[in-house]
């Protein structure tokens, strides 16, 4: 006959397969919620990092050579860090380092002119305006199907009452056909926040504004 339930060799098997499935079943809730929160942890950081480059993007470097700082609100456990090294002849290279609560970084690097105006400029050119605008004292400025923007810092001021001539020539690039300047077809595409970052849109208008 053999013996009823386990034998003493069978129940310690048993047992030390309990514990092992009992590990196993923890290890996979705390190791996933951990990643869990890494993972939210990282993606925060990605979003504070973008939002903290896109205002470094549109502010004037002019005295600025290194800035931090942390974030406010619920987000303030996070801190940044941003140095200013010069880049080829005219640019100058951020680099941006976000810090978590548990000690990761995410970094970003960008490169821009130093003054808005430039960098403004340099966008204007690297998005082809010039291709459909001309200004007559830059010769790499000929284009044609657009109005002129010879004096559009002027003309802006007056073509929408109640308007600025900044709101004006922001609204020209992200809504182009919200208002149709005289003698002229539809001709221009929107520019959409995806195509051209709020900033970048701030320094494109400040150029604007330097053509009186
Ligand atoms: C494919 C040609 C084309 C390109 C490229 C283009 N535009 Fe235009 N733009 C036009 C045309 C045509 C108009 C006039 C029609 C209208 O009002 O929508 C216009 C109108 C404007 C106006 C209003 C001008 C005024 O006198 O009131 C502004 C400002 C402007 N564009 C800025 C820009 C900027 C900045 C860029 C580059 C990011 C750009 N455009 C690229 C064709 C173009």
């Amino acid at each position: 006959m053999r013996p009823r339930g386990l034998s003493l060799i069978e129940m310690v098997c048993a047992v030390f397969i309990v514990l092992l499935a009992v590990t196993y079943v923890m290890g996979m809730f705390l190791g996933g919620s951990h990643t869990h929160a890494r993972a939210q942890d990282v993606s925060r950081m990605n979003t504070l990092a973008q939002s903290r480059m896109d205002i470094l993007m549109g502010t004037d470097f002019k005295r600025l050579a290194s800035a931090s700082g942390t974030f406010s609100g619920a987000d303030e456990k996070f801190s940044w860090k941003a140095t200013v090294e010069p880049y080829k002849t005219d640019m100058k290279k951020i680099t941006l380092t976000v810090t978590s609560p548990i000690g990761r970084t995410e970094s970003l690097v960008g490169l821009r002119c130093p003054n808005l105006e430039d960098e403004g400029m340099r966008l204007y050119r690297e998005y082809g305006c010039a291709s459909c605008h001309a200004i007559t004292k830059f010769d790499w400025a000929r284009g044609v199907g657009g109005p002129t923007h010879d004096g559009i810092a002027r003309t802006a001021s007056t073509r929408i009452s109640g308007m600025s001539a900044g709101e004006y020539l922001e609204q020209s690039v992200r809504d182009p056909s919200a208002y149709l300047v005289p003698g002229f077809e539809p001709g221009m595409a929107a520019i959409s926040e995806t195509d051209m970052s709020n900033a970048q849109l701030k320094a494109i208008t400040k150029f604007m504004m330097t053509l009186r």
